[in-house]
């Protein structure tokens, strides 16, 4: 596996390839890599010649009481995982090398609509800050097809309407999330848990289950589903920030909606956890 510090250096790699006719995947991601990212990159070598992954901790898309400083950074153990997984090409930029005019004026890509609600209310600016480091990264890169994680629901949705507004010739790939045995999504985040909230971190997903089978049973009372399982973990310690049911494209979903995604946020502790479910199962 080669490694990438530089803009310039990774793109005269890409044009190699490129030049000989390869399909490039991207796997972007902020490091600390689990099964969750090293499922990406299978998908993505099914998909393509050459598999392109990023770790790069984006300022932009953290708040400022965020957990930016304290982000788990393990280039080394990430470099080791991406060769193994087979990995082609490693691009770990420095933030100068990404922002090198600074983050003052700095071009910023938002999408309307989507990144708005849910994450979006509870951590302004948060999708303005992935959609435009995505953008770069896409620009940089430029790959045929780029595959993100579905626990990340409503970021794939943002980064999906901004290819289609901004008309980006590039396939986005949503690849189901990977749990711990008991229900936990995988997250770098979950590191945060001391143990024995790590005890208690798996009812969110039990949360979520709970509200997929009253919508499969035919409920179609949606706050009080809601509030049930919002009062559940309310029980169990987690300060809940939203326990939404949506239509798969993230709309308000009414008496016809056939099918849900059901979208959760809570801390727990300091850490701050999300998880989302489809109902009926598998069918979006
Ligand atoms: O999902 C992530 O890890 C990040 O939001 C992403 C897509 C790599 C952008 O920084």
């Amino acid at each position: 596996m080669i490694t990438r510090h530089a803009i310039t250096e990774l793109r005269a790699q890409l044009a190699v390839w490129r030049a000989a006719g390869q399909r490039i995947a991207l796997v972007p991601t902020m490091g600390n890599l689990h099964r969750g990212h090293l499922r990406l990159v299978e998908q993505a070598r099914m998909q393509a010649d050459r598999v392109v992954a990023s770790i790069f901790v984006n300022p932009l898309q953290f708040g400022p009481n965020e957990d930016f400083e304290r982000y788990p950074r393990t280039l080394a153990a990430d470099q080791a995982s991406l060769q193994d997984a087979g990995v082609d090409l490693l691009f770990a930029p420095s933030v100068a090398e990404m922002y090198p005019h600074g983050r003052e004026t700095l071009s910023s890509v938002h999408v309307p609509g989507v990144s708005e609600d849910l994450d979006g209310a509870h951590r302004p600016g948060h999708f303005d800050g992935v959609a435009t480091v995505v953008s770069i990264l896409f620009n940089i890169v430029q790959p045929d097809v780029a595959l993100f994680g579905e626990k990340d629901y409503q970021q794939l949705a943002v980064i999906r309407q901004m290819v289609r507004d901004l008309h980006l010739p590039i396939e986005i790939v949503g690849v189901p999330t990977q749990r711990d045995a008991d229900g936990l999504a995988l997250s770098s985040r979950n590191q945060y848990l001391s143990p024995e909230e790590r005890t208690r971190a798996p009812a969110l997903h039990a949360a979520l289950k709970a509200v997929a089978a009253a919508l499969d049973e035919g409920r179609r009372d949606f706050e009080p589903i809601s509030e049930e399982q919002c009062k559940v973990l309310a029980n169990k310690g987690f300060d809940v920030q939203y326990l939404a049911i949506r239509r798969p494209d993230l709309g308000l979903p009414d008496a016809t909606t056939q099918r849900f995604v059901v979208l959760v946020a809570a801390k727990l502790g300091r850490t701050r956890l999300i998880d989302n479910i489809q109902a009926p199962s598998g069918q979006i």
